[in-house]
C-alpha cells in the first residue's frame, strides 16, 4: 500500500540580510529532508528548537513553498496539481498549531467556526450540519452548549479541543501537530495529548507530532524522526529509538529529558549549541558537541543509512553509540505520570471514553 504522505528531498531557505556592505545570506532551515508516514501512523517530529520542524510543518502543508523537493498525498505530487485537486487534497491534511488564542478568530462564536467547513466542503446538509458540529464538540470532550459561545469563553486547553474539533470537522486522514500542547498547563497537556491519541486509535486519522517533548512523543508515536540543523539525522521505531539509540544526538536528547531521580528534579542539559543556521559545515553538524568525533567526521557529511530493522542513523559511528548514562527516571515527570496512569486504565480497560467532558 503507497504511503498516505511521502516527502522526498524538501530544501527550505530564507534570505536574511546582511549588513550594508554584507551580501544578503541564507538561512538553510531545511535541508533534504525524506519522510512517509502511513495511513493511521503517528510519526514524532523532534529535535532543539531552530532544527527546522515547524518549517517541515508548514511546507508539507503548502501554508509555504519548498525551494526543492516532492511531496506526494495519497500518491498525488502536491507541488504539481491544479487548483482544485489541491483544494481537495488539503482538506484531507488539517494543521493544529501551539497557539489556540492565536488560531482562533475571537469574534466567531464556535459553531460558525465548526459548521463554516462542514458547508463549505458539503460534507453535510440541513440540520445535519448542526448535528455534526454538536457531534464533533463531544468528540473533543466538550459540552454541547459550547457552540454559543465565543472563543474567551473557554480555557486554553479547551480552546485547543476546539482547534483539534476545527482540525476534524472536514474529516482529515492527517493532522500535523505543531507543538500543540507547549502552550498548556501539564494537567491539561495529558488530557490533550490523550485526546489526539484516541482520535488515531478510533477516527484512524494519522498524525504528525512535532514536538520538543520527548515524554508525549513516547507515549503517542509510532516512529520517531529526530532533527538537527535541518536535516534528519536519525529516524526509528519509537521505543527501539528510545531505548537503544544510534546518534549520539538523539541519546543528548534523551540524557537531557526531564526526569525525576529520588525525589529531586535531575536532567543532563546538552552541552554546546546548535550551529550558525547561515553556515555550511563541511563535516556532521553535530561535531562540534560529539564526544565520538573523529577526523572522519568532521571531514565528510554523514548519509542517513540502515542501522537495524526500524531504524536509520546518519552517524559514521551509529554502531558505538552508549546509552545515555543518566540517574533516575523520565516516567517520573509530572507529565509522564498523568499519562502513564492512562495507559494502565485504557489496558485495564477501565476508560471508555478518554476525555472527561471539561
Ligand atoms: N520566516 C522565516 N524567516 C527567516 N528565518 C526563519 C523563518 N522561519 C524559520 N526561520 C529559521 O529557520 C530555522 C528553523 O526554524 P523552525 O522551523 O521554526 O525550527 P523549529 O520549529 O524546530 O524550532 C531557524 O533558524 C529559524 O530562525
Ligand atoms: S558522525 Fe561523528 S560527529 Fe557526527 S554524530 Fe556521528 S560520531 Fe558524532
Ligand atoms: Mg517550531
Amino acid at each position: 500500500m503507497s504511503a498516505l504522505l511521502a516527502a522526498e528531498g524538501l530544501a527550505r531557505a530564507y534570505p536574511v540580510q546582511g549588513g550594508l556592505f554584507s551580501p544578503r545570506r541564507m538561512i538553510r532551515a531545511v535541508r533534504d529532508v525524506s519522510l512517509t508516514l502511513a495511513r493511521g501512523e503517528a510519526l514524532a517530529l523532534v529535535g532543539e528548537s531552530g532544527c527546522g520542524k515547524s518549517t517541515v510543518g508548514r511546507l508539507l502543508l503548502r501554508l509555504e513553498e519548498a525551494d526543492a523537493g516532492r511531496i506526494l498525498f495519497d500518491g498525488q505530487d502536491l507541488r504539481a496539481v491544479g487548483t482544485a485537486t489541491l483544494r481537495a487534497l488539503r482538506r484531507r491534511m488539517q494543521p493544529v498549531f501551539q497557539d489556540p488564542y492565536a488560531s482562533l478568530d475571537p469574534r466567531r462564536r464556535i459553531r460558525d467556526v465548526l459548521e463554516a467547513p462542514i458547508r463549505l466542503h458539503r460534507l453535510r446538509e440541513g440540520a445535519a450540519v448542526g448535528a455534526r458540529a454538536a457531534e464533533l464538540m463531544a468528540q473533543v470532550g466538550l459540552a454541547p452548549d459550547g457552540l454559543d459561545k465565543l472563543p474567551h469563553q473557554f480555557s486554553g486547553g479547551q480552546r485547543q479541543r476546539i482547534a483539534i474539533a476545527r482540525a476534524l470537522a472536514v474529516e482529515p486522514d492527517l493532522i500535523i501537530c505543531d507543538e500543540p500542547v507547549s502552550a498548556l498547563d501539564v494537567s491539561v497537556q495529558a488530557q490533550v495529548v490523550n485526546l489526539l491519541a484516541a482520535l488515531r486509535r478510533d477516527a484512524g486519522v494519522a498524525l504528525l507530532f512535532i514536538s520538543h517533548d520527548l515524554a508525549v512523543v513516547r507515549h503517542l508515536a509510532d516512529r520517531v524522526v529526530v532533527m538537527y540543523a535541518g536535516r534528519i539525522v536519525e529516524e526509528g521505531a519509537t521505543e527501539q529509538v528510545f531505548t537503544a539509540p544510534r546518534h549520539p544526538y538523539t541519546a543528548g536528547l534523551i540524557a537531557a529529558a526531564p526526569r525525576t531521580d529520588r525525589g529531586r528534579r535531575v536532567h543532563a542539559p546538552m552541552v554546546g549549541e546548535p550551529p550558525d543556521p547561515l553556515s555550511e559545515p563541511s563535516g556532521c553538524a553535530f561535531a562540534p558537541r560529539c564526544t565520538l568525533a573523529t577526523a572522519r567526521c568532521n571531514a565528510e557529511a554523514p548519509l542517513l543509512r540502515d542501522v537495524a530493522a526500524v531504524q536509520r542513523s546518519a552517524c559514521h559511528h551509529a554502531e558505538n553509540v552508549p546509552m545515555p548514562d543518566v540517574p533516575g527516571s523520565a516516567a517520573d515527570t509530572p507529565l509522564a505520570r498523568r499519562l502513564a496512569i492512562y495507559r494502565r486504565a485504557r489496558a485495564a480497560g477501565a476508560i471508555e471514553q478518554e476525555v472527561p467532558h471539561a
